[in-house]
């Protein structure tokens, strides 16, 4: 399995009238956005844009609604999203063609949910999500994995993944210490639940196939 065979096999989810949508699952780290934004990219090409991407980072809920349920130094958690949301986005991108419809972004820095980011025009045949809790059973996350035509798996080896979120930590300013409790405490968590949702996906994508990221990075 190569990137062109990916590339081939998200194009070919498009169907004249349906607007499909593509979800890229994983453990923190493993690649999800990247692939989601290279897909995009090379799809899209020159020409006038078809494919939108629409994270499922945007559903992080904001610090303040975190500090009131106490669950900030959980952040990333399934429970740290607007689950229902997400899912009932997901629907009205599926049944609402003729408008723009809006969905929320996330931002890196400031670590917040940024509404009305991401306009997903009428002309978008296909819309490429991603996060972590796509395959998830558990509450409204069960109503995710309805509205999305196919979820893909990345599978990156495990020590490239800590040590590639590692360095993004240090990146968004954390200091070595903190970025290794962090991805050895909280995300390993979320990354053990992640990991036992790998059988329901319709691919397993090898890290072989996983693209490198655009320069400079999106986000
Ligand atoms: N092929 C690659 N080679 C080197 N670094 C990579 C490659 N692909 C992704 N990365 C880097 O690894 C980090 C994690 O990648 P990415 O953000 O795509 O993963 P993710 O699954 O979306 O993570 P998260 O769950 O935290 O959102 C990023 O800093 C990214 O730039
Ligand atoms: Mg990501």
């Amino acid at each position: 399995m190569t990137f062109d065979d990916l590339l081939q096999r998200a194009a070919s989810l498009a169907r004249p009238g349906h607007r499909a949508i593509l979800g890229i699952t994983g453990s923190p780290g493993a690649g999800k956005t990247t692939l989601a934004e290279r897909v995009v990219r090379e799809l899209n090409g020159d020409g006038p844009p078809w494919v939108a991407h629409v994270p499922m980072d945007g559903f992080h809920l904001a610090d303040v609604e975190l500090d009131r349920l106490g669950r900030r130094d959980r952040k990333g958690a399934p429970d740290t999203f607007d689950a229902a949301g997400y899912a009932a986005l997901l629907r009205r991108l599926h049944e609402e063609h003729e408008e723009i419809v809006y969905a929320p972004g996330f931002e890196r820095v400031l670590e917040q949910p940024l509404a009305g980011a991401i306009p997903v025009p009428p002309t978008a045949g296909l819309v490429v999500t991603e996060g972590n809790y796509l395959l998830l059973e558990s509450g409204a996350w069960a109503r995710v994995r309805a509205q999305l035509d196919e979820v893909w798996f990345c599978e990156l080896d495990e020590q490239e993944r800590i040590r590639r979120l590692v360095d993004r930590h240090e990146e968004f300013g954390k200091d070595q210490d903190s970025a290794v409790a962090w991805v050895l405490g909280t995300d390993q968590r979320n990354a053990d639940l992640v990991a036992t949702t790998r059988e329901r996906a319709d691919l397993l994508v090898p890290g072989t196939a996983l693209p490198e990221p655009l320069t400079p990075p999106l986000s």
